[in-house]
């Protein structure tokens, strides 16, 4: 793997948008904790890399010691890395496993989890890809469990049917958040099926060459700096979930603020169509 995704980490500190998605997507993962009935909480996040969206989430969190985690990253640095913010946080129940995030056995003996992470996969995978891991997604999921995920609204703007995937999967949307002058956007959607059994030896995903990548070609159309991973400006003027509304939308009552329909997550904010930027 190389130093690939220590320098997409690294971004983490240079890219005010990276901070915005990573500030979103742990206000989703305190809001699913937040809800939770007392007892164990179950999580699992697939390439979760130095796994600061979780443990930045926990910290101080009055339900970090229910959790039980496993975040399965193939970068052994990154593994390091959270292993040590997890120990020096105390988070003793939260697991680092250098693997493959992307065959199910990866997560054998930790799902059904109450909350999938899913982030910074879609970018850098297949359509087809993504619309198999959604589909796949109930596997991993205990009734009722959330699942966070990010994919950059770059041309040609996925997230539209990435949504309306998630419905025909069995999921609800509870939110959808667009990171302001960035293409990032984090959504969060809500296993309303009974969850699947997880199957041995079935593949989710398969990361792509670099070049290939969709969030690598966004940003060979687009402008600027670039990194890797597919977090680099991308073209404006994505056709996102603004110019028009997706199934999903049109069944779900627009909440407070713009949000996008969430019984459960009243008032998330939704900021205004941010055009173009990085994503991945
Ligand atoms: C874009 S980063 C996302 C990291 C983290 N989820 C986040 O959002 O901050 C992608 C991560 O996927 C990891 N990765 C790539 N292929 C993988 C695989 N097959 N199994 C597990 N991790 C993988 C990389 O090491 C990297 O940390």
């Amino acid at each position: 793997m190389g130093d690939e995704w220590l320098t997409w980490h690294r971004s983490y500190e240079d890219d005010p948008t990276m901070a915005g998605r990573l500030r979103e997507v742990q206000r989703a993962i305190r809001r699913v904790l937040d809800i939770l009935p007392p007892g164990p909480i179950r999580v699992v996040s697939g390439c979760s890399g130095d796994g600061r969206d979780l443990l930045g989430a926990l910290v101080a969190h009055p339900r970090a010691r229910d959790v039980t985690a496993r975040l399965v990253d193939l970068t052994p640095e990154l593994v390091r890395r959270g292993r040590r913010r997890a120990h020096r946080a105390g988070l003793t129940n939260v697991r680092f496993v250098l693997g493959d995030a992307s065959i199910a056995d990866a997560y054998m003996g930790a799902v059904p989890a109450d909350l999938v992470l899913f982030c910074g996969i879609f970018g850098n995978i297949s359509d087809a890809d993504v619309h198999r891991s959604i589909r796949h997604l109930p596997e991993l999921c205990a009734e009722g469990a959330t699942v966070i995920w990010t994919r950059g609204r770059f041309r040609p703007d996925l997230t539209p049917a990435i949504r309306a995937w998630f419905e025909r999967a069995g999921f609800v949307e509870r939110s959808f958040v667009t990171i302001p002058g960035s293409t990032k956007a984090v959504g969060v959607h809500r296993l309303a099926r009974t969850p699947s059994p997880l199957r041995p030896g079935v593949r989710l995903f398969t990361f792509l060459p670099y070049a290939r990548r969709p969030a690598t070609l966004a940003g060979t159309r687009g402008r600027g700096r670039s990194g890797p991973g597919g977090d680099r400006p991308a073209a404006t003027g994505s056709r996102g979930p603004e110019s028009g509304p997706t199934t999903a939308q049109k069944r779900t009552p627009r909440g407070r603020n713009g949000t996008h329909g969430s019984p459960f997550f009243h008032g998330v904010r939704r900021p205004p169509n941010d055009g173009g930027g990085p994503s991945a």
